[in-house]
């Protein structure tokens, strides 16, 4: 009788780094933990290494440790054990690796950035690893900018099917060989830990992962890589992160709970939360609105999530994602492309001299027309 051998792969999610790309909103708290289409990032990754059959994860946290431990929990939600594993200072994400030796062991792992959303999941490729002989996949996609990212050369062509060799790989390259970008998902079998122990610090003092994943493939082992057949989003700055809650919105359900307050023209596919008033205002979906919100005079829409407890009155938001307690009212102009932070006033004050007048807190950003 044949015994069937299963390769348990761990999970390693990287939710430290600084944020500095989306400041204000990283001053305060962790980017990782900002919703997308009201669920926060972190969790559809939690979701995605579930869904492959992944049961041991570990989460590599920094400064932003606490609200992250609060969020996850012991990961029994998702049915994950779950082991938090504090990193210093965001020294690199092969520094993030080399910190989580104990929790890793020798298994293959997949690593996750903890800011990345890849449609489809990882199910796929965490088999493929598993079964295979590779001591390194990575994941690629196709972009249109590709001297913006980590770009891969591999041998022959390259299709969805294919799990073709990785020759070389560049950061940010200036004339870049392929359109072939490196998306935030990568698996490792021990020989990573080898390669980490012998690079040195970027002129960024980082430890890349990209040199680690480069030492491998100079070293003769197998680096193959696989092309995403989806979309997949670096949720790091606004605008991606605005995309990314534009498509995520486009899988929600219409749901206007039982009897709730809702006296408004109601277009499209709209998710409205418990508790929520929605008064003399017209929402045009995808819209997805959180439980006790008020919504009163208002347009919102479409492609806008609005967190619990947020006010909106006499203001239209559009392509927009509002945080926790937030209060707009008054806005004469529409609001657009806008993340709001938790508990920020956006209001039009009664009376007095038309002017600004501003509380920012550093790094924030406000464009008038
Ligand atoms: P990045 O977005 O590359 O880095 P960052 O978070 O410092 O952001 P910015 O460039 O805007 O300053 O990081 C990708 C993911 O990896 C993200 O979830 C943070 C995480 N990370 C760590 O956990 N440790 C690290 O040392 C680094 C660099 C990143």
């Amino acid at each position: 009788m044949g015994i069937e051998v299963i390769r348990q792969v761990k999970g390693l999610i990287l939710s430290g780094g600084k944020g500095t790309r989306l400041r204000p909103i990283t001053h305060t708290s962790a980017k990782q933990l900002v919703p997308v289409a009201n669920k926060p990032i972190l969790f559809y990754a939690l979701e995605a290494l579930r869904d492959a059959g992944i049961r041991d994860v570990g989460i590599v946290v920094g400064d932003t440790h606490e609200e992250i431990r609060a969020a996850v929990g012991d990961g029994s939600a998702w049915s994950l054990n779950v082991t938090f594993i504090q990193q210093e200072a965001p020294l690199g994400l092969a520094h993030a690796v080399k910190i989580a030796r104990d929790f890793l062991g020798d298994e293959r792992f997949i690593m996750y950035l903890g800011d990345n959303l890849v449609k489809g999941g990882v199910t796929h490729v965490v088999e493929e690893f598993a079964a295979g002989d590779a001591n390194a996949e990575i994941l690629l996609a196709h972009v249109p900018n590709p001297s913006e990212f980590g770009v891969a050369e591999v041998e022959g062509d390259c299709g969805p099917l294919d799990s073709p060799r990785v020759i070389r790989l560049i950061e940010k390259p200036k004339e870049p060989k392929t359109d072939l970008a490196l998306v935030g998902v990568y698996l490792f079998d021990a020989t990573v830990h080898e390669a980490i122990a012998n690079i040195k610090p970027s002129f960024r003092n980082e430890l890349e992962i990209t040199d680690a994943i480069q030492y491998l493939i100079d070293q003769g082992r197998h680096v193959v890589s696989h092309v995403i057949g989806g979309w997949w989003k670096d949720t790091g700055k606004l605008d991606d992160l605005l995309e990314a809650n534009r498509i995520l919105l486009g899988e929600i359900e219409h749901c206007i709970p039982d009897g709730s307050d809702v006296d408004s023209q109601i277009n499209g596919i709209v998710n409205i939360g418990m508790g929520t008033k929605v008064i003399n205002s017209t929402i045009d979906g995808p819209v997805i609105v959180g439980a006790n919100v008020t919504i009163k005079n208002a347009r919102i829409g479409p492609f806008t999530a609005i967190s619990d407890r947020v006010t909106i009155e006499a203001s239209e938001v559009e392509h927009s994602i509002i945080l926790e307690g937030a209060t707009i009212r008054g806005i004469g102009k529409k609001i657009v492309d806008s993340l709001i932070g938790k508990d920020v006033e956006v209001v039009r004050d009664g009376d007095g001299p038309p002017a600004y007048r501003l509380m920012l807190g550093d790094s924030s950003r406000v464009a008038l027309q």
